[in-house]
């Protein structure tokens, strides 16, 4: 190479201006990347960035392939199968009788409409239905898959449940009276009109959701309305926990549904101690889920069993801090309708004892400022990488955790404006209580309040914007480094002399 010095000067001179151009957008590039890697570290909610360095680009086809397979095998569903199923219109004139003859204890909303323009009832039951309370918010998401009926039914069959059996048996009345359980039987009625998995224009919602790992389903008007009014209903309904129904296997399936790595392999999030809880509650008071030999103790990470890319479950723990199971209820995804009271009997216990641990164990309490106010504030777990945020409303939040008798958390509280507050917390079998009050930050820094109050602050809109960039950063990542390759490759000299010039023109700090 040393003989050629002649030859390279030459090139360089040629090359010279563009060269430093590019050096200048590179240089300006890393800069905002660097500063977008910050700003998506100090927003993004549920795991840790920097433990998930960028995902291969290839292959990504592969799994989700394998996952289409089990499209493929389903079988058509003869109208003697549906039989004794309701159908949509029985589905909304059960859910319009119920609501009139439980009034004192629900009412039902529509979150917006299907592709059809079904719309998508919901019953919310509380002894204050559609009323603010500092209480913990769960809900329940049936047919996501228009061929998985089995949860429509049994979600029908849970609130009617509850409603008769409020004041009678003591966990009715505590759910009635400590939580508000929303309940959607169907988000998918025109998949179940078709007898099908997605929705009227063939999609599959449970893969319809932005995703973590990789940047998929970003773009608004390509997301299916069923997927847009689950999206609204978690960013304004402060859920703190939640679960879809499906079927074709026997399994608590929670979260991370998705990895980076693309094969299956057990991809723990924050929380997974908690979620493990969760899962175990549901399958220990099943019939028979515990007892599964396909997966230890009826439970299972979803990265493990097979991942998924663009999952609801995921996406609810990320952006709404909202503690999401997927549970499959049963092997058969349409089984006979005649076999239904048996599969809810098997269910039953699960469904209630999951919705009651939201308030029977985890850390609950208000945040307030000096003067009473209540504050969206960020509730964290020390060692744990996820966020809960208190709602802009009550100021009331609601952190799901594994019990532990003697175990003792750092509990921090923090909103801009407001000086953090930590306290440890010694937790006993049931839930704990804990009040916050926050102070404000000194006075050079007061001035970002009235803006911060005055917004709904759940920092929604900054998210999407973050995830969009994550989303383009992957490509500029890989651009940008191909870039720097060819040009380190190309033109090592002329860069070293490039760096050997900066040095010397860098003023240096004097050391009197
Ligand atoms: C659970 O019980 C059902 C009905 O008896 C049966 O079909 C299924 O195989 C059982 N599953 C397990 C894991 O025991
Ligand atoms: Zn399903």
């Amino acid at each position: 190479m040393d003989d050629d010095d002649e030859a390279s000067v030459a090139t360089e001179r040629e090359l010279g201006l563009p060269m430093e151009r590019l050096t200048l957008f590179l240089d300006r590039f890393i800069v905002s990347l660097s500063f977008l890697s910050l700003l998506t570290t100090a927003i993004a909610r549920g795991g840790d960035p920097s433990q998930h360095p960028l995902p291969g680009v290839a292959d990504a086809g592969d799994s989700i392939l394998t996952r289409q397979l089990f499209e493929e095998k389903e079988p058509v569903i003869t109208d003697e199968m549906a039989g004794g199923y309701m159908s949509n219109s029985e589905l909304e004139e059960a859910m319009k009788e119920f609501s009139k003859r439980c009034a004192n204890i629900s009412r039902m909303y529509s979150i917006g409409k299907s592709v059809k323009g079904f719309p998508l009832w919901v019953m919310e039951i509380s002894d204050k239905a559609g009323e603010e309370e500092p209480e913990p918010a769960f809900k329940f998401i049936g047919n996501v898959h228009g061929d998985e009926p089995v949860g429509r039914e049994l979600l029908m069959l849970l609130a009617n449940w509850l409603c008769d059996n409020y004041m009678k048996d003591p966990l009715a009345t505590l759910i009635i009276k400590n939580i508000h359980l929303h309940i959607l039987p169907t988000m998918n009625p025109d998949g179940f009109a078709l007898r099908r998995r997605g929705n009227a224009n063939n999609v599959d919602l449970n893969r319809n959701f932005p995703d973590k790992f990789f940047p998929m389903n970003d773009i608004m008007q390509t997301r299916q309305p069923e997927t847009r009014a689950i999206m609204t209903w978690v960013k304004e309904g402060h859920f703190t926990a939640s679960a879809s129904l499906h079927g074709g296997a026997l399994v608590a399936n929670y979260p991370w549904d998705g990895s980076e790595w693309i094969r299956k392999q057990y991809n723990a999030c924050p929380d997974d101690r908690t979620f493990r809880y969760m899962a175990r509650v549901y399958s220990n008071s099943h019939y028979n889920m515990s007892l599964s030999k396909e997966f230890e103790g009826g439970i299972t990470n979803g990265a493990l069993w097979y991942p998924i890319y663009g999952g609801m479950q995921d996406w609810n723990y990320i952006h709404g801090g909202c503690f999401e199971l997927t549970l499959e209820i049963s092997d058969n995804k349409w089984p006979p309708a005649n076999e239904l009271p048996v599969l809810w009997e098997y269910n039953r216990k699960s469904m209630i004892n999951l919705v009651a641990s939201v308030v029977k164990t985890g850390i609950h309490g208000r945040v307030f400022s000096k003067d009473g106010h209540p504050l969206p504030a960020s509730v964290m777990i020390k060692g744990i990488n996820s966020m809960v945020n208190a709602s802009s409303i009550l100021g009331d939040y609601h952190r799901m955790l594994a019990p532990g008798a003697g175990k003792s958390y750092q509990v921090s509280v923090s909103l801009p404006g407001f000086q953090q507050k930590t306290t440890q917390i010694l937790m006993q079998d049931s839930s704990a209580s804990l009040d916050f009050i926050l102070e404000p930050e000194d006075s050079s820094k007061i001035r970002r309040i009235p803006r911060i109050l005055g917004c709904r602050c759940d920092g929604t809109d900054k998210l999407e914007l973050v995830q969009y960039l994550r989303g383009i950063q992957l490509e500029i990542y890989i651009v940008v480094s191909i870039c720097l390759f060819l040009f380190i490759l190309f033109k090592r000299k002329w860069f070293l002399k490039l760096v050997n010039q900066r040095h010397i023109v860098t003023p240096k700090r004097s050391i009197v």
